[in-house]
């Protein structure tokens, strides 16, 4: 099936493998960032376990992406929620499980929800569950760049090390662009970047990381997650808010190769496929 219109979408996934290290607020702050520079972006919720970016955008999903893949809602419109800035959210399908189980019905119901969306797009941001089970790894394959989330813990970067290892062999992702979180001071995250470098430098070597962003550790970000406000709206002048902001605006650089010209339907496609 074609999707009706097709525009270079930057689509990314955010992931980390261990939980707890700040995805969904990468997720959240850089979708209303984009947002705020003028592009039209859709936010992903695909945590299918603990969804939460509704939450930290303030907003209360009456339907979710479930009820697409049930019959109860035949458009993305209908799902779709308008958060900060006017980006919008997809919200997570909890209920699902998983995307793996679905009938082929499902599926068709599924792509041609949203091969049929045709509102202008530039950003698709999937922000992805814990773990490096199938439903993080088919997000990550089904988008054109993975985001690793990674802070200053020895778990932190064991498990990112483990899921870039999984998505290399078993599924032939070469990239990965760096998000250092929680960062004391710059010289930390050069020292998370350089120890993650090197691992991967000595155990797989054909991998690319690229730093894409080092993010202070800020008590402003936690005071906006307990407001339920993306930081980058209620203190838009906080370390945090300006790192989200600087990460938006290198988006805008990206060339033309890590662009996906299939739009949001080929997205589905994709993914249901992986999975
Ligand atoms: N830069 C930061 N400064 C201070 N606190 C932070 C920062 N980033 C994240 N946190 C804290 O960590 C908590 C967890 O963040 P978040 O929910 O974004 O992580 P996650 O990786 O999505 O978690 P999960 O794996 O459960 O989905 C936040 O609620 C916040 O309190
Ligand atoms: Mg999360």
């Amino acid at each position: 099936m074609q999707p009706t219109r097709s525009r270079p979408l930057q689509s990314l996934a955010i992931a980390s493998g261990k939980g707890g290290v700040g995805k969904t607020n990468v997720a959240v702050n850089l979708s209303v960032a984009l947002a705020r520079s003028g592009r039209s972006v859709m936010l992903f919720d695909a945590d299918l376990g603990l969804a939460n970016a509704d939450l930290m955008l303030g907003l209360r999903p009456t339907r979710t992406l479930h009820d697409l893949v049930a019959g109860r809602a035949e458009s993305l419109e209908e799902i779709l929620l308008e958060g900060p800035e006017g980006m919008l959210l997809v919200p997570s399908a909890s209920g699902i499980g998983s995307m793996a189980n679905l009938t082929p019905a499902e599926h068709m119901g599924l792509i041609r929800a949203f091969s049929s969306y045709d509102k202008p797009l530039d950003v698709l941001v999937v922000d992805t569950a814990a773990g490096v089970q199938d439903s993080v790894t088919s997000f990550c394959k089904a988008v054109q760049n993975v985001f690793v989330v990674v802070c200053d813990e020895p778990a932190s970067l064991t498990d990112a090390y483990a899921l870039m290892k999984v998505l290399h062999q078993e599924h032939g992702i070469r990239r990965f662009r760096v998000i250092c979180n929680m960062l004391r001071d710059p010289e930390s995250g050069r020292r998370l970047m350089q120890k993650l470098t090197s691992v991967c430098a000595h155990y797989l070597s054909d991998v690319v990381l690229e730093s894409a962003a080092f993010i202070p550790m800020d008590d402003k970000l936690r005071i906006a997650v307990q407001k339920r406000q993306p930081v980058v709206t209620l203190y838009p002048g906080s370390p945090s808010a300006r790192a989200f902001n600087e990460l938006a605006k290198q988006m805008g650089r990206w060339s033309a190769s890590d662009t996906d010209m299939g739009g949001i339907g080929f997205f589905v496609e994709r993914l249901l496929q992986t999975a």
